[in-house]
C-alpha cells in the first residue's frame, strides 16, 4: 500500500464540549458503509445482504447520509489495513469521487487498521463498535446509561489512543467522531483514562444504589409506562410518532421537552400512558458494549407493558425476534410473556402482498398479544391502541372506599396510584370510587390499612373494552 501523508486532513477540532461539531442545518455527513464479508462470522442464520442492510440502518440511525454502501469480500484479513492493497486503493477512489467524509467499516478494526485506512482514504473511519457507541451515546438518557456508555467508550479509546471521543465531554453524546480527534483527548494518556474509569465505576455504584428513585418518580407520574423495543430499523420511532403525534398538545409539552423519547399516549378509553422509545437492538454486540446497551434500556425494566416492534418484511425477522427476546431475558424482567406484559406489533405490512400478507394477517388474528399493520400508513394502529388499552385497563380493579376527609396521606396515595372515578365529601368523610391497576390493587391492603373498602373489589367494567 502506498504511504499516505502522516496525517489525513481532518475537519476543524471541536473544542466546545456542548456544541455540535457542525451546525444542525449544515449538510449531513456523507458516509460510505463497508460490510466485510466474512461468512464464518455470520450469526443467527443471517445473510450477507441482511448485514449490509443492517449496517446502513445503523449509520442512518445517527443521521449519516449514506451515499454508497457495499459488501467487500474478505478472504484474508490484513493486519495493517484489513482489506488488500488493491481494495484499499479502489475504495480510496470511491471516497474521493463521492466526496465521502466518513467510512463506516462494519466489523471491529484494530487501532492500526483504523489509522492506516484513514490515511489511505483521507477520510474518517469508524468501525462497528465505534458506530454503535455513537448511537448509544446519543440515546442514553438515564445517568446509568450515560455512565455505562462513557465507560465503554473510554475502554474503547484506551485501546486506541489515536482516536478520541469528543462526546465523552458532553451530557448527551453522539457524533464524537465527526468533530475530529480533539488534541486534548489525544493526549489523554492511559493513566488519565484509568482514573476516569475508576471515577465512573464509583459513580455507577452510586447511581445503581439510587436506581429505585427513578422508579419512585415514575410512580408519582401515575401513568403506566409502555416501552417500545425492537431491532434497529424495525420502525419504533415511526410508530412512536404515529401513536403520539396527534396527541402532542399543550398538556404534553412537559413530557415532550423533558425527554423527546417519552410522550403521553392517549388511549381510546380515555386513559393515558407514557410511551417510551428505546435504542434499537443489534446483532453481534461487542461484549464491551453489552452493559452500556442494557443500561440504555432502563425504562424497559420499569415498564408496565413492553411493545416489541418487528419488521415483518425483513428477511431475518425471526432471527431478530430471537435476539430481542434474548436481550429482554438478560434484563431479568421476569417472565414478561407470561405476565401478559409483552406485546408485538408486526410492522411494515404495507411491504407485503398476496399470500405473505394474508398469512401474516391471519396469524396475527389468532394471537392475543400481536397486532399487524404499518407504522408508515397507519394500518392496524387503531387495533394496536385498543390492545394496549385492554392490557392496561383490563387488569384494573375498581374499589369504593370511605376515608376520613382529613386523612391526606391516604387520599394522596389513592390519587397517585389510581384514577379517581368519583368523589363525594360529606360529614368529614370522603367516599371515593377508584380504578387501580392490578399491582396497585394488590398493595392496597398493605399500604392503606385503615381505609374502609365499602364494596369488594371487582374487575373493572369501565375499562372501555
Ligand atoms: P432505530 O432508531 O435504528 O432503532 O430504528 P427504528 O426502529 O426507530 O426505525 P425507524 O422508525 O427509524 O424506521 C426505520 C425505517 O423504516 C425508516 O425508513 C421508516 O420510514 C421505515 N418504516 C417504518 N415503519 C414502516 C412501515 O410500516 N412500512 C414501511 N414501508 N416502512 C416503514
Amino acid at each position: 500500500m502506498s504511504r499516505a501523508p502522516r496525517k489525513p486532513p481532518l475537519p476543524p477540532l471541536d473544542r466546545e464540549p456542548t456544541a455540535r461539531p457542525f451546525p444542525v442545518a449544515a449538510a449531513r455527513t456523507r458516509a460510505l458503509v463497508l460490510c466485510p464479508d466474512k461468512p464464518d462470522e455470520l450469526s443467527g442464520g443471517r445473510t450477507e445482504p441482511g448485514r449490509l442492510e443492517e449496517a446502513i440502518g445503523l449509520a442512518q440511525a445517527i443521521d449519516l447520509d449514506v451515499v454508497a454502501a457495499e459488501t467487500v469480500a474478505l478472504r484474508k484479513p490484513r493486519p495493517a489495513t484489513l482489506f488488500g492493497a488493491g481494495r484499499v486503493c479502489a475504495i480510496g477512489e470511491l471516497v474521493a469521487r463521492e466526496r465521502i467524509d466518513l467510512a463506516v467499516v462494519d466489523t471491529p478494526l484494530s487501532a492500526v487498521q483504523q489509522r492506516n485506512l484513514e490515511r489511505a482514504w483521507s477520510c474518517k473511519v469508524i468501525d462497528r463498535t465505534g458506530l454503535i457507541l455513537e448511537i448509544f451515546g446519543e440515546r442514553a438518557r438515564t445517568s446509568e446509561g450515560r455512565l455505562q456508555v462513557e465507560l465503554a467508550a473510554l475502554t474503547y479509546q484506551r485501546s486506541r489512543l489515536v482516536r478520541s471521543w469528543t462526546h465523552l465531554e458532553r451530557q448527551r453524546g453522539g457524533f464524537g467522531f465527526l468533530g475530529g480527534p480533539g488534541e486534548s483527548q489525544i493526549e489523554l494518556d492511559r493513566r488519565r483514562i484509568d482514573d476516569r474509569i475508576t471515577r465512573i465505576r464509583r459513580d455507577l455504584d452510586a447511581v445503581k444504589r439510587t436506581r429505585g428513585l427513578h422508579r419512585a418518580a415514575r410512580d408519582r407520574a401515575a401513568y403506566p409506562v409502555i416501552a417500545l423495543v425492537g431491532y434497529t430499523n424495525a420502525g419504533k420511532s415511526t410508530l412512536f410518532n404515529r401513536l403520539t403525534g396527534a396527541a402532542v398538545g399543550v398538556r404534553d409539552q412537559l413530557f415532550a421537552t423533558l425527554d423527546p423519547t417519552m410522550r403521553v399516549l392517549h388511549l381510546p378509553s380515555g386513559q393515558q400512558a407514557i410511551l417510551s422509545d428505546t435504542v434499537g437492538f443489534v446483532a453481534d454486540l461487542p461484549t464491551d458494549l453489552i452493559a452500556a446497551f442494557r443500561a440504555t434500556l432502563e425504562e424497559v425494566r420499569t415498564a408496565d407493558l413492553v411493545l416489541h416492534v418487528r419488521d415483518m418484511a425483513h428477511r431475518e425477522s425471526a432471527a431478530q425476534r430471537h435476539d430481542v427476546l434474548e436481550v429482554l431475558r438478560s434484563l431479568e424482567l421476569g417472565d414478561l410473556a407470561d405476565d401478559g406484559r409483552l406485546l408485538e406489533f408486526w410492522n411494515k405490512l404495507d411491504l407485503l402482498s398476496g399470500e405473505d400478507r394474508a398469512q401474516l394477517v391471519s396469524a396475527a388474528d389468532r394471537q392475543a398479544d400481536a397486532v399487524c399493520g404499518s407504522a408508515l400508513t397507519g394500518e392496524g394502529v387503531a387495533a394496536l391502541l385498543a390492545l394496549l388499552d385492554r392490557r392496561l385497563s383490563g387488569a384494573a380493579h375498581v374499589v369504593e372506599l370511605e376515608l376520613d376527609s382529613a386523612d391526606g396521606e391516604r387520599l394522596a396515595w389513592l390519587y397517585r396510584r389510581g384514577t379517581v372515578l368519583e368523589r363525594r365529601d360529606a360529614d368529614g368523610r370522603t367516599h371515593l370510587r377508584v380504578a387501580l391497576p392490578a399491582a396497585e390493587h394488590a398493595r392496597l391492603q398493605r399500604d392503606l390499612p385503615g381505609g374502609e373498602i365499602v364494596e369488594p373489589a371487582h374487575k373493572n367494567p369501565s375499562g372501555g373494552r
